[in-house]
């Protein structure tokens, strides 16, 4: 249908338009940093080392099984080493390949990585309300800011749920994945943007399926206010913009 052709021509593979280009990286042009450079000198929390020991649902079986879009939530708290947990399953760092790149709890178009993780923070165990940002390589979180009326602010993110209106804010934490897609361009140039969404679709579900694992429940959020979460976490909506969000909080029993 001509109406979407741009659309459905961004979702085919464009492999032999790209051979025929020189990428950023061919060129000899430096890599990117592979995270996102922060001062030192803020206030860091140190994650609890992940053990396994928060994981009540051992079988991965099971956890894909029951696994479902949860928009209602207890007002427990989620405690830092679920958090942590959660942290690591979908960002989490294994190792460091021979090139340099992260390889990490999910996989990724060429390992380039380009997200970051930002927390609405309002139920967590110790932790101040506020947002914070994932140090995937230190595994730390770092605090950013508070925000006044945190939960009104995250409704008018995540606008006109048509489930199950204004459920997001009722969540323990809120995670917000953003993009730095010139990490991908970098290597991919125009193919990059595809795979960049792919890749999301990974981290998201690991965020799926480690929630079941602690009796949580996730719901991913397509539907947002682009402009505000962009400019409430700080990010300049070019070289790094807000591409998927989900909700986490306990399950109500
Ligand atoms: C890309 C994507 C975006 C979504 N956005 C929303 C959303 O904004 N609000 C919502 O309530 N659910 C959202 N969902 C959850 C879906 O509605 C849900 O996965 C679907 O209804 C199937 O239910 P299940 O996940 O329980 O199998 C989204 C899911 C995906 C994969």
């Amino acid at each position: 249908m001509k109406r979407y052709e741009q659309e459905r021509n961004f979702l085919k593979s464009n492999f032999f338009e790209f051979k025929r280009l020189k990428t950023d990286k061919m060129k000899g042009i430096p890599k990117p940093p592979i995270v996102k450079k922060y001062d030192p000198l803020s206030t860091i929390i140190d994650l609890p080392k992940v053990n396994g020991d928060v994981v009540k649902k051992q079988n991965i079986y099971e956890c894909i099984k029951e696994r479902r879009s949860t928009r209602f939530y207890s007002d427990e708290f989620i405690s830092l080493e679920e958090l942590s947990y959660l942290l690591w399953a979908t960002q989490g760092i294994s190792c460091t390949n021979k090139a340099g790149l992260t390889l990490r709890t999910v996989p990724c178009s060429g390992a380039t990585h380009s997200f970051e993780t930002y927390l609405f923070i309002t139920r967590v165990e110790g932790i101040q309300a506020g947002i914070y940002r994932y140090l995937p390589v230190e595994h730390q979180i770092l605090f950013m800011f508070e925000l006044d009326e945190i939960d009104q602010k995250i409704d008018a993110i995540t606008l006109e749920q048509p489930f199950v209106p204004n459920f997001v804010k009722k969540a323990a934490v809120v995670f917000a994945w953003s993009t730095t897609p010139y990490r991908s361009e970098w290597k991919y140039d125009i193919s990059a943007h595809k795979k960049i969404l792919i890749d999301i679709g990974h981290v998201c579900q690991n965020l799926y399926l480690a929630s079941e694992s602690i009796g949580a429940g996730t719901c991913a959020i397509g539907i947002y206010d682009q402009k505000l979460i962009d400019e409430i976490l700080r990010l300049d909506g070019d070289e790094e913009f807000i591409l998927y969000l989900g909700a986490v909080g306990k399950k109500k029993k």
